[in-house]
């Protein structure tokens, strides 16, 4: 220690690579930005979708001369969506790349992992749309700018209600923090409210055959079935639902966003609905300018997770501006006082708990589209 001191002190040359901190971005150089995503692996299209929101807003901060002078690099590494891979991957990002910050992920059990990681070596993360609410709880540098499943789970419980649908039974993948936390909103709500939970049932990520568990609540003859995972197992559901003959209405969460939904499930999801972060059918002209800009950028439609990956980097990019550096507490203080600012998918207030206070959409599934049916305020 005093030996570095009196190297930094003497020999000032030396110094400024000896006592450079990690993290520290090289004088004039570029920003570098981490992301983890699920670019291969069973959630693919949310990594890509996220991804490809992610690395589009880096692309027109930097067109339009980056942020104090300087270029944003995002570093995107893959977790294959895999458990245990994202720490791997978010170790290595701070280790080597020396990120300065870290954007991702989708799926809430991945950005629980890397959550604790980030918070020990001082890296603020941002998350677009993990939502259990446990991952910002993990400390004061984790940070989301979406809404948390205590809300979602009200909102779909709520929209149950509304439908008269009282009796409901619900099916969740206990591999998943994010659908294990929205199953049980959802009951407290539904509970507490008039409804019931007639028969509740649960399979792991990666499963494929469901009857027996649809078996059990065809016998209960539910008004409606919360199906609470992602869309991967989501369409089997429904298409083995429909096999038993089971015609209840089946809900989802924001999980459900996916182009995959309707391509596994065809008509057998028709008629269901899912409460999601936004909706493309939103004639609002911030989401359909950023819905054209996507579409010339990669000739495919934006989702959620896209327009979230989106506004994770543009909220960063603001907070960096405004704290007047790129690093450390004065950044992480900088994204904590994010207020009012005008996202893709609404305005952003980061609030006291690091969460997003915004509304949620009910989508239907109507001729293998999502169409509008609402927006549920907080
Ligand atoms: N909210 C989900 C989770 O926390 C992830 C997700 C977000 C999936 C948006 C689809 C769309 O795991």
């Amino acid at each position: 220690m005093r030996v570095t001191r009196f190297l930094c002190l003497a020999l000032p040359l030396l110094a400024m690579s000896a006592c450079k901190k990690a993290g520290e971005p090289v004088a004039g150089g570029d920003i570098p930005i981490g992301e983890f995503a699920s670019m291969s692996g069973a959630t693919a299209s949310f990594g890509q979708a996220s991804h490809k929101g992610t690395q589009m807003a880096i692309d027109e901060i930097n067109a339009s001369g980056g942020v104090l002078g300087q270029k944003l690099r995002l570093i995107t590494e893959d977790d294959q969506s895999r458990a245990g891979e994202a720490a791997t991957v978010v170790r290595k990002l701070i280790a080597r790349e020396h990120i300065v910050a870290l954007l991702g992920e989708v799926a809430s059990s991945r950005s629980l992992e890397a959550a604790p990681i980030c918070q020990q070596a001082g890296i603020p993360m941002i998350s677009p749309a993990s939502t259990n609410p446990k991952v910002t709880e993990v400390g004061d540098n984790i940070f989301r700018v979406c809404f948390i499943d205590p809300f979602q789970g009200t909102v779909l419980s709520k929209f149950a209600l509304s439908k008269g649908w009282k009796r409901v039974a619900i099916l969740t993948d206990v591999k998943q923090d994010y659908s294990v936390g929205l199953s049980q909103f959802f009951k407290n709500h539904l509970g507490a409210n008039g409804g019931e939970i007639v028969s509740e049932q649960s399979y792991s990520s990666g499963d494929k055959d469901f009857k027996a568990q649809l078996t059990a609540i065809k016998g209960a003859q539910p008004d409606a079935i919360l199906a609470s995972g992602y869309y991967t197992e989501a369409g089997l559901i429904a298409l083995q639902a429909r096999e038993l003959q089971i015609s209840a209405p089946l809900l989802g969460g924001d999980g459900w966003d996916s182009p995959s939904l309707v391509e596994v499930g065809g008509k057998a999801v028709e008629g269901s609905f899912f409460s999601n972060h936004f909706s493309a059918s939103d004639p609002s002209p911030a989401i359909q300018a950023f819905l054209k800009k996507y579409r010339e950028k990669y000739n495919s439609e934006a989702d959620a997770m896209s327009a979230l990956g989106y506004d994770s980097a543009m909220i960063l990019a603001d907070a960096m501006k405004r704290a007047g550096t790129t690093k450390g507490d004065a950044l992480r203080n900088a994204i904590a006082n994010t207020h009012g600012f005008s996202g893709v998918t609404g305005q952003i207030t980061i609030n006291a708990q690091r969460n997003a206070d915004k509304s949620a959409v009910m989508l239907e599934v109507k001729e293998g589209k999502f169409s509008y049916v609402e927006t549920v305020a907080p």
